[in-house]
């Protein structure tokens, strides 16, 4: 996946109130597992993958790129935020800054998202000055949106695709 191109990566840790952004590390292995396999996490995004191919497909050591923070909450993983560009999955992303996030579902319904989502557009906004942030999710992802509109997301258009209809919002550079 393309990554954010001239930004300094990693930037240090990123501490919020509750949290911290952070590298993936080995230990996070069985949690991003966890994550993919989730069917509640897959529920919008094309259904959760097999557990037995994620085991043989992940390695021990994870794979770091720009843009991934893995979200840490008392020193475990508990989700991860994207800003990735030109991600290419869909035509009206490509070429823009993508915001994307999944947490495990112990962890809904506590702000988290919310939180660690703010801290990384808060850092975007600073290693890429004047550029908005694009992001895409089903309309009957009802969280999804409801995150969407709380971090200053408005729609820039509907359209169909994988059989369900997508919101893409676009948050204007602060
Ligand atoms: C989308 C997703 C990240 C939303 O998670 P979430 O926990 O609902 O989002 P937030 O962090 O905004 O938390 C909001 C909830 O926390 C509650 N909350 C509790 N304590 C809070 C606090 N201190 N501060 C803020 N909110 C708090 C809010 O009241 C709200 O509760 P509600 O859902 O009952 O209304 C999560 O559902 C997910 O990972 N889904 C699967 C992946 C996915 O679909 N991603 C979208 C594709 S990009």
């Amino acid at each position: 996946m393309p990554d954010l191109g001239s930004v300094t990566w990693p930037p240090p840790p990123i501490k919020t109130e509750r949290l911290l952004l952070r590298e993936p590390e080995a230990r996070d292995r069985g949690a991003l597992i966890e994550l993919l396999a989730s069917p509640e996490v897959g529920a919008f995004l094309g259904g959760p993958q097999p557990r037995d191919e994620l085991e043989r497909a992940i390695p021990e050591e994870p794979r770091r790129r720009s843009g991934l923070f893995v979200v840490d909450l008392d020193g475990a993983m508990i989700g991860q935020v994207t800003l990735t560009k030109d991600t290419g999955h869909l035509r009206q992303a490509a070429g823009r800054a993508e915001l994307g996030y999944l947490f495990l579902p112990q962890a809904w319904g506590y702000g988290y998202a919310a939180e660690a989502c703010e801290a990384a557009l808060g850092w975007f906004a600073g290693a890429l000055p004047g550029e908005p942030v694009v992001l895409a999710t089903q309309t009957a992802n009802v969280r999804s949106m409801r995150l969407a509109a709380k971090l200053g997301f408005t729609e820039a258009e509907r359209f169909e695709e994988w059989g369900a209809e997508q919101w893409m919002g676009v948050r204007p550079p602060g």
